[in-house]
């Protein structure tokens, strides 16, 4: 459904964020992309919905189609439209209108009748923005405004719904939630883009995942097979399969020689 084709693009500097990077995102399937900080994963994002302009970016080779359809002629309105919805990097909540006022933001485009009902599809995967309908954004916890930012993007009825890093800053049981309801709103159909540092989270809630690094594809499998490669368990599982981007090496040092690390201290 999505397939990206030796994407390259650039910030106007000498080097490129994104090289010869071909990407696909099956009819209702559900992909992730893993990359450290840098990576070039939410410039891929931005090439997707055709914003790259307002940062300064600009794709200078490689094409991005959607159902057939080049979207990087299309304008970022226009692709919302054809279903290609972003929930993006930090929420980007409305944070002094209601958790319902943002809700109905995101279904601008729809009929009233339309709006009303996936409100109520989005109330009975989020029941706790239904309790919480009349707060203002910003009085929400981090989980509640990530679960609110998927809620409004879930209002544009996408097809492919492409998330930016959502569990960032969450407690590992939130971040465990919201990988419940990505795999719910999946099963449900529609097709997920899922950009992560967690890697544990993402290779737990998709059936494929490509890793970039410094702006090209490093590795990508099925994710039962990529979990097996030393790599992905080096670089972003640790040894005991925890959070992303934790360099465990000196601590699993300390722990497997049973050294300890007050030795020598007073
Ligand atoms: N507006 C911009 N102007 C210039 N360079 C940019 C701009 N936005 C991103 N870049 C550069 O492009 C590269 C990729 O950045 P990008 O934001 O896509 O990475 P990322 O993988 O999303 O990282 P993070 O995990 O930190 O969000 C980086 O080297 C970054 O410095
Ligand atoms: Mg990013």
């Amino acid at each position: 459904m999505l397939e990206i084709s030796n994407l390259a693009v650039t910030y106007g500097g000498t080097l490129p964020a994104l090289k010869d990077v071909s990407i696909r995102v099956p009819e209702k399937g559900a992909v992730s992309l893993l990359g450290s900080n840098g990576a070039g994963k939410t410039t891929l994002l931005r090439s997707v919905s055709n914003n790259l302009k307002r940062h300064s970016g600009k794709i200078v080779g490689g094409e991005i189609k959607f159902d057939g359809d080049i979207l990087n002629k299309r304008d970022t309105p226009s692709i919302v439209g054809m279903g290609v919805v972003q929930v993006p990097e930090g929420r980007r909540i409305f944070g002094r209108l209601t958790v319902e006022e943002n809700l109905r933001l995101g279904g601008l485009r729809q009929s009233r009748k339309s709006i009303e009902q996936t409100r109520e599809h989005v109330y009975d995967l989020f029941p706790r923005l239904k309790e919480r309908a009349n707060q203002r954004g910003l009085l929400m916890s981090g989980g509640e405004q990530q679960m609110l930012a998927i809620g409004r993007a879930l209002m544009a009825k996408p097809k492919l719904l492409m998330l930016d890093e959502p569990s960032l800053g969450l407690a590992p049981i939130i971040v465990e939630q919201v990988g419940d309801v990505i795999k719910k709103i999946n099963a449900e159909g529609t097709a997920i883009l899922l950009i992560e540092q967690n890697a544990n989270m993402a290779l737990g809630v998709t059936d494929y995942a490509y890793v970039l690094e410094g702006g090209r594809v490093s590795l990508e499998g099925e994710t039962e097979d990529l979990r097996q490669t030393d790599e992905i368990k080096h670089l972003y599982l640790g040894h005991g399969g925890g959070d992303a981007a934790v360099d465990t090496t000196a601590i699993n040092a300390v722990a497997d020689k049973k050294l300890s690390p007050w030795k020598g201290a007073r």
